[in-house]
């Protein structure tokens, strides 16, 4: 079968979007319409500093970023100062913004495909979790065959492999099984390959996931990029890259996104397993005392403070467990004791804003 074309290419941006954002920045900051928004958009001004400057700023840089892929680094910066200043209210505004009628938003909504299928009961509960907790382990998964003809199948993949001693060097899995095992710690797939496999192409477009991922966005999903990776234990004598991931933080690739974990191997304690502590991902529930250090990782000693160690979440789960993550929320990995963590990660958002930044 022809392989699709590439992922990014499919997102189909209208300049409609860019005008209907400056539209309501106009409303919200200027006229006295929109009242109570203009009200809440004014107090964010006075709490963080935001101006009307930032905002043409930084639809100026999504303007850009729609047309070139990336956007200027000092606005990135004053992102990532906005979110810290405002518990991530000003990055919820900024989405809401962007988003425009939601009356055709329920042709979005399938509840079967091929593949999958859920009860309306269990679409409500995603829903109602997703926006609870920021995370939420669906009802349905793949097949233990289903992950083993894509792990067999990324064989054939080229990786970005981090090794033991820091080295960064780019191999193919068949070729350099041996090595994998002995002095890789990460191995990423190139996109590219990803994007190849039809099958890796059905499930991250399908229908009922898409459905799930665009209520919650508010908006028709899109899928930014997709990334498939192992972990492995590492020798440990050296200090490695992948640590840093194993300190608790939060993504700020967009303004609003969501991930898929697909995992493609039992997740137990040895191998990793994702933690998160879950409703951290709503505007205001980041303690300001944690959000003063920027946007760096965290040690557990410090994150147990102010969220107590009993609310975080650990995910050791059976192969095929989809986790849908607004990794807005506090995460981290944990480190490998023992074998090997396989996942497929497709990010989804209503568009490509801010990629360069992944
Ligand atoms: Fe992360």
């Amino acid at each position: 079968m022809e392989p699709q074309k590439s992922l990014i290419q499919e997102n189909n941006y209208k300049e409609l979007e860019f005008e209907h954002a400056i539209l309501v920045i106009v409303q919200w900051a200027i006229l006295d319409s929109f009242l109570k928004e203009r009200e809440s958009i004014l107090e964010l001004f006075n709490k963080t500093g935001l101006t009307k400057e930032d905002l043409v700023d930084i639809f100026l840089a999504y303007k850009s970023n729609l047309k070139y892929g990336k956007i200027p680094e000092d606005v990135h910066h004053r992102l990532i100062q906005l979110y810290c200043l405002s518990s991530g209210h000003v990055q919820d505004c900024l989405h809401k913004m962007r988003l425009s009628s939601r009356s055709n938003l329920c042709e979005q909504i399938n509840l079967t495909s091929n593949r999958f299928s859920i009860s309306p009961k269990e679409f409500t509960d995603i829903i109602t979790i997703m926006s609870d907790e920021g995370y939420c382990i669906l009802p349905f998964s793949l097949s233990e065959q289903e992950c083993d003809q894509i792990i067999n199948y990324s064989h054939e993949f080229n990786y970005s492999c981090l090794l033991d001693n820091g080295e960064q060097v780019v191999r193919k899995m068949k070729n350099d099984m041996f090595d994998f095992e002995k002095d890789v710690v990460l191995a990423r797939a190139f996109e590219e390959d990803i994007e190849n496999m039809n099958m890796i192409n059905q499930i991250i477009y399908d229908p009922v996931i898409l459905g799930i991922v665009s209520i919650l966005l508010g908006s028709k999903a899109l899928l930014r990029h997709c990334s498939y990776w192992f972990t492995y234990p590492g020798k440990k004598t050296t200090k490695h890259q992948s640590e840093a991931a194993q300190l608790f933080h939060y993504d700020l690739d967009e303004f609003k996104w969501l991930k898929l974990f697909i995992f493609m191997d039992d997740v137990t304690d040895e191998n990793g397993p994702h933690v998160y502590i879950p409703a951290t991902h709503k505007p205001g529930n980041k303690p300001f005392d944690l959000l003063k250090f920027g946007y760096s990782r965290l040690p557990d000693n410090l994150v147990s403070q102010f969220h107590k160690k009993e609310t975080w979440k650990k995910l050791t789960c059976k192969k095929g467990t989809m986790v849908l993550a607004n990794t807005q929320c506090w995460h981290k990995g944990t480190p490998l004791t023992n074998g090997r963590r396989c996942v497929l990660v497709p990010e989804y958002s209503i568009t490509t804003f801010s990629k360069v930044f992944l």
